[in-house]
């Protein structure tokens, strides 16, 4: 018998070669052309037919409603559940919930308290996966970031980009895209909240142009983007260690002064003004955050197509 096709999961930025990427981002930027009504050209077959099922174990605003809307704007249908509104929030395992939902739908995205959760979910499925957010990283995110990026200043590749505080998830994501999209990231976190090592080893084996430092007016300049994110993520517990930890690295208008004139600012939201971005900067001219969460829409429908095989 031969062996059943393996599904096209969207679990990391890593996992994907260049050439897939970059055929996600110009569909992207085809999608955002395009508007509510996707060409047929963009749309995977037989749409009508085809649901996706999003699992929550953590709030979200834009990844559950971007996602929703993509399914309806790409003519199928979309699911939105909380984890404790399945069997899985009483101790049923990933496994058989993956097993069961692959009998139903036509893709699964969740957005998982544990990376392990997602890739347990993946290996248990006959359906795509997509990672919507674990503690590990945030790959949709950081596709809509990349549109945003080149919709405001053209090819990313061979640019440079800085993020600003805390070594997360979406600063994860961040080092993965710049591996791959050929550009230049650099990092400045406090040493104690850089990044995970796995994700350090993994740029350093594939050769990926980032640098990480402690000193954010050095990671700034000159750059054509400077992105920060919350100080607290979401299951994080040591917030006010982590508030003294992060003060220095606060995104200001002094501190986007280093940046290269004509430089954007860049925050996934939600945000916390008069933390990690000051009110002037996030509502100033150089802010592109709300293009950035409209381009969640717009990336996940690339995202979405290129699962379902479109
Ligand atoms: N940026 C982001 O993922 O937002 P939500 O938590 O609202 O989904
Ligand atoms: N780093 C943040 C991103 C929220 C979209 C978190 O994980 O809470």
């Amino acid at each position: 018998m031969p062996l059943a096709k393996s599904p096209r999961h969207f679990l990391d930025i890593s996992e994907l070669d260049a050439k897939t990427l970059r055929r996600i981002i110009d569909a992207a930027h085809a999608m955002k052309k395009a508007g509510k009504r996707v060409p047929v050209a963009l749309r995977p077959k037989d749409i009508a037919d085809l649901v996706l099922v999003m699992i929550f174990e953590k709030p979200s605003t834009r990844t559950r409603v971007s996602f929703d809307i993509a399914m309806r704007q790409l003519g199928g249908g979309a699911l939105s559940l909380n984890h404790t509104d399945l069997q899985l929030g009483r101790g049923e395992s990933v496994a058989d919930t993956a097993r069961v939902l692959s009998r139903y739908a036509d893709a699964i995205m969740i957005r998982a308290n544990t990376h392990d959760t997602l890739q347990q979910l993946a290996n248990n499925a006959t359906i795509p996966v997509i990672n919507g957010l674990t503690d590990k990283s945030h790959p949709c995110q950081v596709m809509a970031d990349i549109q945003t990026f080149e919709e405001h200043l053209g090819p990313i590749k061979g640019r440079t980009v800085a993020w600003v505080g805390d070594g997360n998830n979406v600063a994860v994501s961040w080092m993965h895209a710049a591996t791959r999209f050929g550009f230049t990231l650099r990092l400045a976190c406090p040493k104690s909240l850089y990044p995970e090592d796995d994700a350090i080893d993994w740029v350093h084996r594939e050769k990926g142009a980032v640098q990480i430092s402690d000193d954010p007016e050095k990671a700034v300049r000159g750059v054509d983007c400077v992105v920060t994110d919350t100080w607290v993520s979401m299951g994080q517990v040591d917030a006010a260690k982590r508030k003294k930890l992060l003060a220095p690295y606060a995104v200001d208008a002094n501190l986007m002064k280093k940046a290269a004139k004509g430089a954007i600012f860049m925050h996934c939201l939600p945000a916390y003004r008069g933390h990690e971005v000051s009110e002037e900067v996030l509502e100033g001219p150089q802010s592109v955050v709300f293009d950035e969460a409209e381009n969640r829409l717009h990336a996940q429908k690339a995202i979405l197509a290129w699962c379902l095989g479109a």
